[in-house]
Order: C-alpha cells, then structure tokens, then sequence
C-alpha cells in the first residue's frame, strides 16, 4: 500500500435533509448514488457529518425558510466539529437553492454549494472544488453556485441507482420519469423552480425499474410534478403515461405501479383505459383540483372548470369503479369569496376523496398570483381550512369504515409497531396492520379488514386463497 491510499476509503460520511415533495425524496437518493463512488456514505446523525446537504422546498412560505433557520443550526454544528479538527461543507440543493441561488449563499455564508435540481450530475465536480477551498481564508472562500438550466440530460449523467441503496429502500421504491412543469397555476413556483416539462425516454425508464425489480422492489411509484403529462422518446416515437403503464406491467416481479402527481387535462383515455386493462395499476389517483369555483379555477389559470374536472372523474370511475381519489385543496387564492369556498366544499362532497392534502394560500414571490389584489385575511384562511380538513377528514374516516369487512390484498412492507405485528399498504394506499410473523414480508397477502384506527387499518392474515 503506498502512502497515497487511503486505508478506509468509505470513510466520509453525508447527511442529506429532505424537504418537500416526493420528487425530492428520489432526487436525495441519486444524489446518495452520485457521491457513494467519492467514498460517501450515508449517516443518521447530522454532527457526526463531514458533508450535510439540505434538499429544499419552495413551494410555500413555510417550507422555504425553515432553510434558513436549518442554516443557523448547521453553523453551530460546524463548528463544533472544526473545533474537534474535522470539518463540515454545507450545500443547499432543491428548489429553494433554484429560486434564490445567490442571497442563499449572501445571506448565509457558511454555505459552501448552492444548486438546483438540474445540476445533480455535477454534484462530485461541485464537492471537489469546495473541498478545494477547505484551507482557504475564510474571506476568500467563495459559494459554487450552479441554478443553470443545462442542455444534457441529468440522468445520462447520474450512476444507476445502486443495488445496496436499492435494497436499504426496500419493497417500494420512486421513480422519476417527468420533471418541470409547462402548465403555470398563477400560484405556483414550480415551473420556475424546475424548469420546463421534460421527460425521461421509454428505454431508461424501463432500464431503472428492471433495475429496481432486481434488487427485491415489488412497488414502484412513478414521479413527476405532472406525471400523467409525460411524453417520453420510444425511439422517434412519442409514448405517454398510459402506453408507459402497460410496458411497466411486462416486468416480471414487478407487483404494483402507482404514479404521482396528475393534472385534470393530462387524463387521457390510454390512461384511463390502462387503469381498466392493468391489474398492477393501482386504483389510487392523486387528482388535484385545487377548488371547486370556476371563477378561482380561472384565477389560478388551471386551465379547466369543475365540471370538466368532475367529467374526468366519471371516465375514471366508469374503467375502474373501485378508483379511490385523493386531491390538493388551496383555500384563501387572492379573491377566494364565501360562495367560491362552498363551491369547494361541494365538489369536495360530489368526488367523496379518501384523502385530500390542504393549504392555506401562501403568497410566492415571482408568481403571478403574488402580484393581485383582494389578498385574504389570514384569519379567513384558518377558518376555511379548517371546515374543509373537517370535511375531509370525515370522508378519510368513511373510505376506511367502507373498507371493513372487506378483504384487501396487502403488501406486507415492514415489522409493525407491537412485537408479532406486522404492516403495509393496501391497493388504496391505506397503511394496514395486522397479526402475523415477519415471514410474511416481501409479498402480498390477503388480509381481511377488521377495524380501523385514526389513519390506518385493521386487519387479519386470510390463510384461504386472495378474494
Ligand atoms: N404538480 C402538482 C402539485 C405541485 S405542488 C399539481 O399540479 O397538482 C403540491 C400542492 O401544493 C399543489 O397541488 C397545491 O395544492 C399546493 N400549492 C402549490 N403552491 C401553493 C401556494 N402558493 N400556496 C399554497 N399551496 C400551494
Ligand atoms: Fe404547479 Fe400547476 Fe404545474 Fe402543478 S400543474 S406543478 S400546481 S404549475
Ligand atoms: Fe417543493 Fe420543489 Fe417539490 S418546490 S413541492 S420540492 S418540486
């Protein structure tokens, strides 16, 4: 061995901290896959690492400046650990990072990187040249900012995600296949933040998910901030969601497919019909709809009404009537009166939802919708959120109530809380537990459904044949 090598190359430890959606979630762990070959491996615990990355999201007011307070807590840590003679780069990547780039790095200096989801591939380039300037002045030090927009695919660039990363995952995995978005709700940061839609091609889509299949996953959930818009490259030929649907399902081993999140205008009939056709479709659908008055929908420039969007959901129900429904609800948009709030609680009550996420309209700068008047009192905004999470919640109550007595196909993911418990999802996304050894995880299992608990099931192991 000579002097040059070291003796424990994996020796450099990375905490990354995920805000946000989904699509960050998969984006840590291929930054986890771009930095394990640079001798970094993943800890739990944030003081004890030599390089911390902050994955952000921008989304609302909220989510963007826990950011900064995060920042505050790593400088102390940072510290520490210069004061014990190691050391501790700090970056921020995610949508925040894209947003605001620069006054990041101004606003607090202890930030080494700053970069935006498109530059993930050059993350081990970045890393090199901060540790670069380890040893340097302080004052000379300068932040690697890169929020470009680049021209090559990221994902050509990025190493498949590895097998052990894979396996540590588990049974379930996401998989981005679509990124950015064209459509620019008057309220939202996305396009901004992520770009233009682009989607990934049909050949490397299918080459993660075999990869995915081969390290034990039976569920993969396909991502994108419009998924269902996806129209990625078949060699010349243009292939949607739906057509990507039934490829997916020629894998074998691969169990259950689920994609997220959809737009009302992207549901075209290969989908639809690919809900009808495919078993491994799971019938959840994560339809946002936003509101239920047509002057606020025009306001947010969502490009539909609600009777277009309540169309859609027939066609749906009609190819798969067991479909359950799961929505986003922003109550308080700029000139959001009484009538338009009840015209959401109507849809809310005409759809029925077995789930729903719900916010209070948070003003974005850059926006569209930061720049009307007739914004809403704040207090008004507490009120109909609250209204609607109570109206919501009572039909997440009934969807679980409906599911009793009935017996459910369950993936069986994980040791439950209790000793001689075991849990997983049901084809409806509802966390379910039951009695049973931890022989069963790793497969589907029919479970009849016995109870309900505040936000998942009750069930018992079905030894009979799946109903
Ligand atoms: N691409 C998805 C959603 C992306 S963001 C879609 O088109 O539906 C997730 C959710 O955050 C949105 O559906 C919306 O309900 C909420 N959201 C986005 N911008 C917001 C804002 N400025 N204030 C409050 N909620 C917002
Ligand atoms: Fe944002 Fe609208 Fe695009 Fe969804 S469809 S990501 S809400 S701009
Ligand atoms: Fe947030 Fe960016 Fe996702 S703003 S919701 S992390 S796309």
């Amino acid at each position: 061995m000579t002097e040059m090598t070291p003796t424990r190359p994996n020796t450099k430890k990375l905490f990354i901290k995920t805000y946000g959606c989904q699509m960050n979630v998969y984006d840590s762990d291929r930054m986890t896959d771009a930095l394990a070959p640079h001798g970094y491996e993943t800890t739990l615990d944030m003081a004890q690492a030599d390089l911390v990355l902050l994955n952000t999201c921008h989304i609302r007011e909220k989510a963007s400046e826990k950011v900064f307070s995060e920042l505050g807590r790593l400088k102390e840590l940072q510290t520490e650990r210069r004061a014990l003679g190691g050391d501790m780069l700090i970056g921020v990547a995610g949508c925040v990072a894209q947003a605001e780039g620069e006054e990041i790095a101004r606003r607090a200096p202890v930030v080494d990187m700053v970069f935006g989801p498109q530059a993930y591939h050059k993350l081990p380039d970045m890393l090199a040249r901060a540790e670069g300037q380890r040893h340097m002045h302080p004052a000379l030090k300068k932040a690697i900012i890169d929020t470009d927009f680049p021209e090559e695919d990221k994902f050509e660039h990025l190493p498949a995600a590895r097998k052990e990363v894979t396996i540590k995952r588990g049974l379930t995995a996401f998989l981005t296949v679509q990124e950015g978005c064209d459509k620019f709700c008057s309220f939202c940061v996305v396009p901004y933040t992520r770009g233009a839609e682009v989607s990934r091609p049909v050949h490397q889509v299918l080459a993660e998910a075999r990869g995915l299949v081969d390290a034990g996953v039976k569920e993969i959930t396909l991502l994108g901030q419009n998924v269902n818009a996806y129209h990625g490259d078949d060699k010349g030929r243009v292939v949607g969601l739906g057509e990507l649907a039934y490829l997916l399902a020629e894998i074998p081993g691969l169990e259950r497919l689920r994609y997220t999140t959809s737009h009302p205008r992207d549901m075209d009939d290969a989908l639809i019909a690919a809900h009808r056709d495919l078993d491994i479709l799971m019938p959840y659908l994560h339809l946002p709809v936003q509101s239920g008055s047509d002057s606020i929908l025009k306001a947010m420039n969502r490009r539909h009404t609600a009777a277009e969007y309540l169309a859609v959901i027939e066609r749906i129900k009609t190819a798969r009537p067991d479909m359950a429904l799961s929505g986003d609800f922003i109550v308080g948009f700029p000139g959001e009166t009484d009538q338009d709030f009840e015209d959401t609680l109507s849809i809310i009550r005409e759809v029925g939802y077995a789930s729903a996420y719900s916010f209070k309209y948070s003003t974005r700068p850059g926006t569209p919708g930061a720049g009307l008047s007739d914004q809403i009192a704040e207090e008004v905004k507490t009120e109909r959120l609250y209204r609607l999470q109570e109206l919501v919640n009572a039909q997440t109550t009934a969807f679980h109530l409906s599911c009793v007595g009935k017996t459910l196909p369950v993936l069986i993911e994980r040791p439950g809380r209790m000793p001689g418990q075991v849990g997983g999802r049901s084809p409806y996304l509802q966390a379910v537990h039951l009695e049973g050894s931890t022989d069963l995880i790793g497969a589907i299992h029919p479970v009849e459904i016995i109870g309900t608990s505040t936000n998942s099931l009750v069930g018992r192991l079905k030894q009979a044949v799946a109903a």
